[in-house]
């Protein structure tokens, strides 16, 4: 799946006028906060160029983050393979914590920041290192896929990691009968409908935005739009995913959009995936029952501008535990892409 989870780069906002910038957002950003957020955007763009510093931004930045300062946005796997290659001094994450500390794992000598240090995530809060060594003893000789979703201690316990954009594939990589795939209840049950020749071992970790949805959700949205396509996130539970017309990561979501062009639209996810990709596709009706992801949007034009000035807060990693760490990224980076978007499959 390279291709649906290509990074997008962003046409050097840094060469682009401060109007030209807006009109990138106006649909989304009305024009009584652009005075308010500019002073922030053109400070940013400045500090970039004095610090040698790149922004690499998720899907799930607000629009105002995501259009006018990232120079790199994505979803967790080509974040991940983007900081391998960046050759600036400093990086600032605009995401959440675990994929600050993935960039920092992957190119060490940089220096990564995260503007709040609080950005954390329920799925990487739902597992330690400790849990992760019980589980081996209990299950001895089973390979540990782990979520990218996790800490730096729980990837150096774990022999892979992957993302929602190639669980499938690393699993089959593995070429075994059974994994324990962590932490994530409902990626692992969706991914097993993909891979059934493997059993797939849980733990009862969830994303606090995408277990909210429900099939109900999916039946209203399709009573009230008829003919309406529905995008599920892979975190979601499996009878959201089963309801829905395509599931893949934030990026195979974009893709699936932009290629096949559907005239309505409901993306089962984080709120500001269907701002962002509305940006570059008006012609597309957005339908939004979307949840908040409160640890994503502590991120702000403030807080972003405070890093690059103060260079904080910046991500350590012990080097001993960042190596084994990096170990079971640099497995999962390894491992070949599939050629074919995976559709959903019905159980
Ligand atoms: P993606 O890897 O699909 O971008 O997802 C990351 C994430 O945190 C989704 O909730
Ligand atoms: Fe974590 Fe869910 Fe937020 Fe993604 S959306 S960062 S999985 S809590």
């Amino acid at each position: 799946m390279a291709a649906t989870s290509l990074p997008q780069r962003n046409a050097r906002p840094d060469g682009l006028p401060l109007p030209d910038l807006y009109a990138r957002v106006s649909r989304h950003i009305p024009a009584i906060e652009w005075p308010a957020l500019a002073p922030d955007i053109e400070a940013i763009l400045r500090l970039k160029r004095e610090r040698n510093a790149v922004i690499l931004a998720h899907n799930y930045q607000a629009p105002e983050i995501f259009h006018t300062v990232a120079d790199i946005v994505g979803d967790s796997l080509a974040l991940a393979r983007e900081a391998i290659t960046v050759d600036a001094d400093v990086i600032v994450l605009a995401g959440v914590h675990f994929m600050a500390e993935t960039a920092k794992l992957l190119n060490p000598n940089k220096t990564v920041l995260i503007p709040d240090m609080r950005a954390g995530c329920s799925l990487a809060d739902s597992i330690t290192a400790a849990d992760i060594r019980a589980l081996r003893q209990k299950y001895p000789g089973v390979p540990v896929v782990t979520y990218v979703n996790t800490s730096a201690a729980v990837k150096a316990e774990s022999d892979i990691c992957c993302t929602s954009g190639n669980a499938a594939d690393v699993v089959r990589s593995l070429g075994v009968p059974r994994v324990l795939m962590l932490p994530d209840e409902f990626l692992a049950q969706n991914i097993q409908l993909q891979v059934p020749e493997v059993e797939m071992l849980t733990w009862a970790g969830h994303c606090e935005v995408h277990e909210r949805f429900t099939p109900d959700d999916i039946a209203a949205v399709r009573d009230s739009y008829p003919g309406i396509t529905v995008i599920a996130h892979p975190e979601c539970p499996p009878d959201v995913v089963q309801a829905s017309d395509f599931s893949g990561s934030t990026a195979m979501m974009m893709n699936y959009v932009t290629q096949k062009r559907p005239s309505q639209v409901v993306l089962v996810t984080e709120c500001s995936m269907a701002d962002n990709i509305a940006v570059a596709n008006p012609d597309i009706e957005f339908i939004k029952p979307c949840n908040m992801c409160p640890h994503m949007k502590r991120m702000s034009l403030g807080n972003i501008r405070h890093a690059l000035e103060t260079m904080t807060h910046e991500i350590i990693v012990e080097p001993t535990l960042a190596e084994r760490a990096r170990r079971a990224v640099e497995r999962m980076l390894a491992v070949k892409p599939t050629a074919a978007p995976t559709p959903v499959l019905k159980s």
